[in-house]
């Protein structure tokens, strides 16, 4: 026997094994989260004998006689001022990464109970946030430190919950103690596990696929295969990617499913699955759209290997053309992203009778919902999605990736089936932000003023459709930047090919064309003669212009507001880079796009009902304060209920920023009508009533004859600055941001620190690299950014005085804080040593490997 202890208490274990299995699965301290297995990522983080350790990477073997903490072994007083710190300091967004910091920082403060910031940033250097960007987690383990030793009393929880004050995240409490559940949390009677077998070759005929050995395997409960699946295709859009693969079929890329193996004990799936034999006739695979559109090439689907198309034309670029003084002509490629969240993808299906019960972790429950009774061919009303807490998302949990295999494998056993991606498999699997390649002329007068962008964008759309539509369009529509000239002809070319899928990401292709045209404007700014500051500033949109896309700018607009912002900071620094950006909140173009919200009476509580998937941006908390604004009610007389396809409406997919404005405008609806019922004071009279709030943006289509397009209801706007020190190394960012009203500002902030960080990852340290439709770098060695690589951050919020109505004048931030901060360091580098970077990471920096 193998004896420890854990928190104090004694442990045996007959047979060696991972501690973090033992915690989880025997214990169940579900507080030590799995997010990487190879000990990269910290989020498994305990104390062995005082000192901080990963637990995924420890074997209890070598632990005889050791004593293991977790955060449930703190003292009481530690518990809640760690609560307390993370809450006040907004540092929490999707949670997966904070129990890991949180035992990070009780190491540190093991033997410096006052740390600097620097110390700090050291502590948590094993840790990775891919949400926050590390600041506002620095700032709660400062006031941790603070809290811890000097005795000072923590603050009660504030009484009101107000629109544009802070307001500690609504899950706050569950994250920062690891007591809340995310799917791998959850268990069930009878529970047994399911992966899929995935392919060898990223093109290749499957010829035979062999499961009779595998079957006889003693773990062995199931192996099911193309022919099992009552409707074998899924697809966000487009219903293109196979369920698994069939016999006679070609796969596309690495990450496609052959088979789909169970078995009642996790850890013999891997054995199981290494027993199926595959023959396969290897063909050679599509690596890139150039070799997609030849005409000999191979179709990768039926309809060919275009996925989609889009021309935007307006204005009269020749004309232009013939005016402009200065014309600048470059051609840019942007590199995939890894989305990383933290949590690795996982679903839970329980049947029930007719029903089957999913516990997921998507960017929408309706979206499972419809695609999980399409593949089975049952009526939806029989799928019953209940959202658990989302280790992060970023776009990358739109896609089915591992719901629609839990879901068949139940269907067929009849018993409750978990998948969960390894971190190695997510990699591969799961869906990535495009590869692009741009080619963009942009040409001005002979002060700077803009005058046309001619551009031609194809994107690497991978594997399956994805977003792959829809990504091309908004890179498209944003292409020619947030600026006031109305000549622009832009194509765009989205090619499947074999490597993995492009989906959602963050940016959502806006970040590929905003790459381009930025970094032209600094070209053309060398030539004209001006600053980057200064091209920015006077072609800049104000209210009552007209966007390149045609739409009028709205009265809300404040990006004039965010380039003034920087204009000292630009002109007191040298080695400086600032770059512009726009991004919409909402689908927008035609497309139906709304808000819902129930708000019922129960208990003599205020449950506000709403899918609104919070991916860690915050939509909960927002809706709270919201509801707490309209109504006047305190925080703890509202219940903001999880996302689930019996209890909430749908409200549409947290996606292009749109549930701040959409559900939160519907929210606002809602709890007016509840407010002619309500007289102040007796809320339990109202019990069993209910309220619905519905807001629907209203758009135009693409290509509208209108004369000027509402393409989107609404656009936040953006400028960052990047300052280079004499070692090249980032020195600070300032981040200037109009997005309308900011419901929480501790929060946005958190919001656009993360965004900047993570646009400094694909910017100089990450390296998604494939060669051959097959990955060359492991977790450990992409390169996402860790504390120590963060420089100083500063948000400024810029608003116009005239604010929109809904949702109180607020619009989206999660996806523009991803934008601009790219181009922005590639344009502080152009202004370093003139050299123009066109592809990413940027050469020559010394963050280059
Ligand atoms: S799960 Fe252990 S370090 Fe990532
Ligand atoms: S809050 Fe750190 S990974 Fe999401």
């Amino acid at each position: 026997m193998i004896d420890f202890k854990v928190n104090g208490q004694s442990v045996s274990a007959a047979a060696d094994r991972r501690l973090i299995d033992v915690l989880r699965d025997d214990l169940r301290i579900t507080s030590v989260k799995e997010g990487c297995s190879e000990g990269a990522c910290g989020t498994c983080t305990v104390l062995i004998d005082g000192k901080k350790r990963t637990a995924c990477k420890q074997k209890i073997a070598k632990l005889a006689g050791a004593e293991i903490t977790t955060i449930e072994g703190l003292s009481r007083r530690e518990r809640e001022v760690f609560e307390y710190a993370f809450g006040f300091s907004g540092a929490v967004q999707c949670g997966f990464c904070i129990p890991g910091m949180v035992l990070s920082a009780k190491a540190l403060f093991i033997n410096n109970i006052n740390p600097t910031r620097e110390a700090v940033g050291k502590a948590i250097r094993g840790n990775i946030c891919r949400c926050t960007g590390y600041v506002k987690i620095i700032d709660a383990i400062m006031l941790a430190a603070e809290y811890l030793r000097t005795d000072k009393p923590i603050a009660a929880a504030p009484s009101a919950a107000k629109v544009s004050q802070h307001y500690s995240r609504v899950y706050n409490r569950d994250k920062v103690l690891g007591i809340g559940k995310y799917v791998d949390d959850l268990t069930f009677d009878g529970m047994i596990y399911a992966s899929a077998l995935r392919a060898e070759y990223p093109r290749a005929k499957v010829v035979k696929i062999d499961t009779s050995e595998a079957e006889k395997h003693p773990h062995c409960i199931k192996i099911l295969r193309a022919a099992d699946v009552p409707y074998n295709k899924t697809g966000h859009i487009v219903p293109d990617w196979d369920v698994l693969i069939a016999e006679g079929d070609y796969t596309r890329y690495l990450g496609d499913a052959i088979a789909l193996v169970a078995s009642d004990d996790k850890a013999y799936l891997k054995e199981i699955k290494d027993l199926i034999k595959v023959t396969y006739e290897v063909a050679e695979p599509i690596t890139c759209p150039a070799e997609a559109m030849r005409p000999d090439a191979p179709k990768l689907h039926e309809k060919g290997n275009v996925l989609a198309r889009e021309r935007l034309k307006l204005g009269d670029v020749q004309a232009a053309k013939e005016k402009a003084v200065h014309i600048v002509t470059q051609k840019y490629i942007t590199p995939f992203q890894e989305h990383a969240y933290m949590e690795p993808e996982a679903a839970i299906a329980v049947p029930e009778g007719d029903v089957l019960h999913m516990y997921t972790a998507s960017q929408s429950v309706y979206d499972e919902q419809k695609e999980i009774s399409r593949m089975l061919k049952i009526d939806p009303q029989n799928v019953h999605c209940h959202a658990m807490l989302i280790g992060g998302g970023f776009g990358g949990k739109e896609d089915m990736s591992v719901q629609h295999h839990a879901a068949l494998m139940a269907w067929h056993e009849q018993r409750p089936v978990k998948v969960i991606l390894s971190r190695q498999e997510s990699l591969v699997v799961s869906v990535k932000k495009h590869w692009a390649e741009i080619e963009m002329t942009t040409g001005c007068d002979e002060d700077g003023k803009l005058l046309f962008t001619e551009a031609k964008i194809i994107t690497d759309t991978g594997a399956y459709a994805s977003l792959g539509g829809p990504v091309l369009q908004r890179a498209c529509t944003h292409a020619a930047g947030p600026y006031n000239y109305q000549n622009i002809d832009i194509e765009g070319i989205a090619c499947y090919t074999n490597n993995p899928p492009g989906g959602a990401f963050r940016g959502f292709g806006v970040s590929q064309s905003n790459f381009a045209m930025e970094n032209n404007l600094n070209l053309l700014a060398k030539k004209v003669g001006i600053s980057a500051w200064q091209i920015r500033y006077i072609n800049a949109v104000t209210p009552g212009d007209v966007l390149p896309n045609g739409q009028i700018v709205s009265a809300d607009c404040a990006l004039k507001q965010t380039i003034k912002a920087l204009r000292e900071d630009f002109q007191n620094n040298k080695n400086v880079g600032i770059a512009c950006a726009f991004k919409n909140s909402g689908i927008g173009v035609g497309l139906p796009d709304i808000g819902r919200c129930i708000i019922s009476v129960e208990d003599g509580k205020l449950h506000v009902r709403t899918s609104a998937a919070d991916i860690g941006q915050g939509s909960t908390t927002v809706c709270l304060q919201i509801a707490c604004q309209t109504t006047g009610l305190a925080p703890d007389k509202v219940v903001i209920e999880a996302p689930d396809t019996v209890r909430t409406p749908n409200s549409g997919t947290t996606t292009a920023s749109r549930q701040t404005l959409f559900t939160g405008q519907a929210v606002r609806k809602a709890a007016s009508l509840f407010m002619e019922d309500f007289d102040g004071v007796d809320l339990k009279a109202l019990n069993g009533k209910r309220y619905f709030g519905e807001y629907s943006g209203i758009t135009d289509p693409m290509g509208s004859p209108k004369p000027n397009p509402v393409s989107h209801v609404a656009y936040g706007y953006a400028s960052t600055l990047v300052v280079l020190d004499d070692a090249k190394r980032l020195s600070k960012v300032i981040a200037a941001y109009d997005i309308g009203r900011v419901i929480n500002p501790k929060s946005a902030e958190g919001q656009i620190e993360g965004g900047v960080v993570m646009g400094l990852g694909w910017a100089l340290t990450e390296n998604y690299k494939i060669e051959q439709g097959a990955l060359k770098f492991s977790y450990g060695s992409l390169g996402l950014p860790r504390s120590t690589d963060v420089p100083p951050i500063e948000v400024r919020f810029c608003q116009s005085p005239d604010l929109a109505e809904e949702a109180y004048g607020a619009k989206g931030v999660g996806e523009l804080a991803m934008i601009p901060t790219a181009p922005a360091i590639a344009g502080a580098y152009f202004a370093a040593d003139g050299v123009l970077r066109d592809t990413m990471p940027l050469v020559d920096t010394p963050y280059s490997k």
